[in-house]
């Protein structure tokens, strides 16, 4: 890299950083996630670390960050709000330990550390003269904060009043205002049923509210203060960190949970132990703070530049990071849907190499906006498959390259389209797909399905390469081949009877299996449930009309036709009556004759239940004779909610929608003997 390429870096960096710190800090409104705004100012420390000769002179790396709104009364602070330094790891934090340690002297060394959790809010500096709330400050740019006091009086649970304190002439209070999860939650479901903007995050929700000039903004939100220093006014006999948080408690101030820890081993385990609590705080938090515990030690340590010596935020790995998108590729599915897989440059997403994501569908490469050899921002919750959440468009340079749609199926070159209207390219080769007809066998064979779980997809698609199984009928067919299949590799006697054994008990199913296992466009599971339900046989279901079909609960004109076609098609029908000539069978379904309780009823489910599954809960309607429908409608009947309910809630609310909960709904299995 030459000198120039460096600086343009810097720069491109620089601006892009800028104009993130405006629009979180001034705007209120980030466009990029922390974990992206981390690894873009990482990016900058790095290459300014490695040519500091090129350092810029207006690089916000030094900045505390945040410009004083113009419209509030400016306060310059007593002693100036200052930062923490990072850390991020094992290394990390035993080198901060060891550079505190450098500096003490020898009786001093090995302190004690007071560790905090770190709260993902504002940072806000309160006075109190003679025990009276008189002033609170926001962190501003360090130096200079904007008055909030009228905001912060309106914060539920702030002591207005400390009555053991009014011997103190001035008493200074540090911490952080939040805005809880659940609270959040709710502002946010209000906010979007009014219609009106929701915030990107509860950190954020609690800036928004105290930036405001009228305070019964900030009195309607949920907002809580946690204590976490006290910077003046101090009594004298209080001499660490955890006694001044004790103090803080004794007032009547909320502080988080803090722990006194004697060395590395433990500051490891406090850290481990709240990571893996992290989910169960009402509040979030973005790390642990550790800090030199002893108040004398602390002023010995000193500052550096901005930021304490005696203390550091020991963060948690980021769930959001970037990388580079190398290409794209298509994967055919089942029902020859092609899904765009990126390529990533690998890269550790909390804890986990990622070098594959999803892109979903070409729908969504468009709604991001990205192209090939962008930096994208990956984003991993939980368990949950790692996705692509942003582009950062700063950082896109000449060599990028459109993603462009294949024109042919890259399995078997059959044209591809893309509907009008709709995100998902399908090939049109059907069974001439290899790729379709492999996914088929998968899905005829699933759990859910024909459920034969002796049968693994390696063997499987093997079986396919090999020509011992071109539809799922063969399946079926694989006993005449006894002999062969015992002298494959890695196959022996005992698993060939395994296997046989495993697609025998699978002839005995029911309707609804049967007809989801077939696998028709648009028939899932509950789908499958409804057409078996309404039709009774497999019979009536293959002669049904468009028409008829669409009177099936929850089938629109599409999957209609779908099955339509499905059963109209000769190659399909000879699969399925070789099933059954093969010895698929199942009990007759008790057709939808109109004396079960919940007839005539379409319900909706949705939310999370305590005591089952969705599916279960919709089975059980379904016996009962309901009809059970994905979305909400004025048809609905009713609407079993559970915890977390969304947006179906919303809407059964709106239509006037009769609304069941978990406690009714079990109470109703009961009278009906279910
Ligand atoms: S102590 C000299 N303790 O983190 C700075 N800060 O990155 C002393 N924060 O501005 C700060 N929880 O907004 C401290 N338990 C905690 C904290 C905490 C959150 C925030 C605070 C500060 C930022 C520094």
């Amino acid at each position: 890299m030459t000198n120039i390429d460096i600086i343009t870096q810097m720069r491109a960096l620089i601006q892009a950083l800028k104009k993130h710190n405006h629009a979180y800090y001034v705007l209120d409104n980030p466009v990029i996630t922390d974990g992206e705004y981390d690894s873009l100012r990482a990016k900058l420390v790095e290459l300014e670390s490695n040519f500091p000769h090129l350092k810029q002179p207006d690089s916000p790396i030094d900045d505390v960050g945040g410009e004083p709104l113009p419209f509030f009364t400016q306060i310059t602070h007593d002693i100036p709000m200052l930062s923490l330094g990072n850390v991020f790891d094992k290394d990390d934090i035993a080198n901060f330990v060891r550079r505190v340690n450098d500096r003490l002297d020898d009786k001093s060394k090995n302190p004690k550390f007071e560790m905090e959790l770190k709260l993902d809010g504002l940072a806000v500096s309160l006075k109190y003269v003679n025990g009276i709330f008189t002033q609170a400050v926001t962190r501003g740019d360090g130096r200079v904060g904007e008055d909030i006091t009228h905001n912060v009086r309106t914060i539920r649970n702030l002591p207005l009043v400390l009555p053991d304190c009014v011997d103190i002439e001035l008493l200074e209070v540090r911490g952080e205002v939040l805005m809880p999860k659940a609270g959040f939650a709710k502002l946010n479901q209000d906010s979007h049923a009014k219609g009106e903007k929701t915030f990107a995050n509860p950190r954020n929700a609690a800036a928004g509210s105290l930036r405001q000039l009228n305070p019964n903004i900030a009195k309607a939100r949920p907002l809580a203060f946690y204590g976490y220093s006290v910077i003046q006014g101090l009594p004298n006999n209080i001499d660490t960190q955890s006694g001044a948080m004790e103090f803080l408690k004794h007032q009547g101030f909320d502080v988080s949970p803090f722990k006194v820890v004697a060395n590395l081993g433990q500051i490891d385990e406090f850290y481990q132990a709240t990571m893996s609590g992290r989910d169960e705080l009402p509040f979030e938090i973005d790390g642990m703070v550790v800090k030199v515990n002893s108040l004398a030690l602390q002023e010995d340590l000193g500052f550096l530049s901005r930021e304490p010596r005696w203390a550091t935020a020991y963060k948690f790995p980021a769930t959001t990071a970037t990388t580079r998108l190398l290409d794209v590729e298509w994967q055919v599915g089942r029902t020859g849907q092609l899904t765009p897989v990126g390529k990533l440059d690998p890269i550790n997403v909390g804890g986990v190499t990622v070098s594959n994501v999803t892109l979903h569908n070409f729908g969504e490469i468009q709604r991001l906006g990205v192209m090939i050899g962008d930096v994208v921002s990956v984003h991993r919750a939980g368990d949950v498959i790692p996705k692509v959440s942003g582009v950062m468009m700063d950082l896109r340079d000449d060599n990028v390259r459109e993603v462009s749609l294949p024109t042919t199926c890259p399995v078997c070159a059959s044209p591809v389209v893309l509907p009008e209207g709709e995100a998902l390219a399908r090939c049109t080769g059907g069974f001439i797909c290899t790729a379709q007809v492999q996914e088929a066998l998968k899905h005829f064979v699933s759990r859910r399905a024909m459920d034969i779980d002796g049968l693994g997809s390696q063997w499987l698609v093997k079986f396919f390469e090999m020509g011992f199984i071109k539809t799922v009928a063969d399946i079926y067919r694989l006993s005449d081949k006894v002999d062969v299949l015992q002298n494959l590799e890695g196959l022996g006697e005992k698993s060939v009877a395994n296997i046989l054994f495993a697609i025998e008990k699978s002839k005995a199913t029911t309707l609804p299996r049967f007809i989801f296992a077939l696998g028709i466009r648009g028939v899932g599971e509950s789908t499958a449930l409804n057409l078996a339900q309404h039709f009774g046989k497999l019979d009536d279901l293959q002669k049904a009309s468009v028409e008829e079909l669409l009177k099936v609960v929850d089938i629109g004109q599409i999957t209609a036709q779908n099955i339509h076609e499905f059963f109209n098609n000769t190659h399909n029908m000879v699969i399925v009556n070789d099933l059954i000539a093969l010895g698929v069978h199942w009990q007759a379904v008790v057709k939808d004759v109109g004396n079960a309780p919940l007839d005539n009823q379409t319900w909706v489910v949705t939310g999370t239940l305590s005591g089952m599954g969705r599916d279960e809960a919709k089975a059980h309607l379904q016996a009962l004779g309901a009809k059970v429908s994905g979305s909400v409608s004025a048809k609905t009947t009713a609407l079993l909610a559970g915890e977390k309910a969304g947006s179906k809630l919303d809407k059964a609310t709106e239509l006037g929608v009769r609304v069941v909960g978990e406690d009714e709904f079990m109470a109703m299995l009961a009278k009906y003997g279910r």
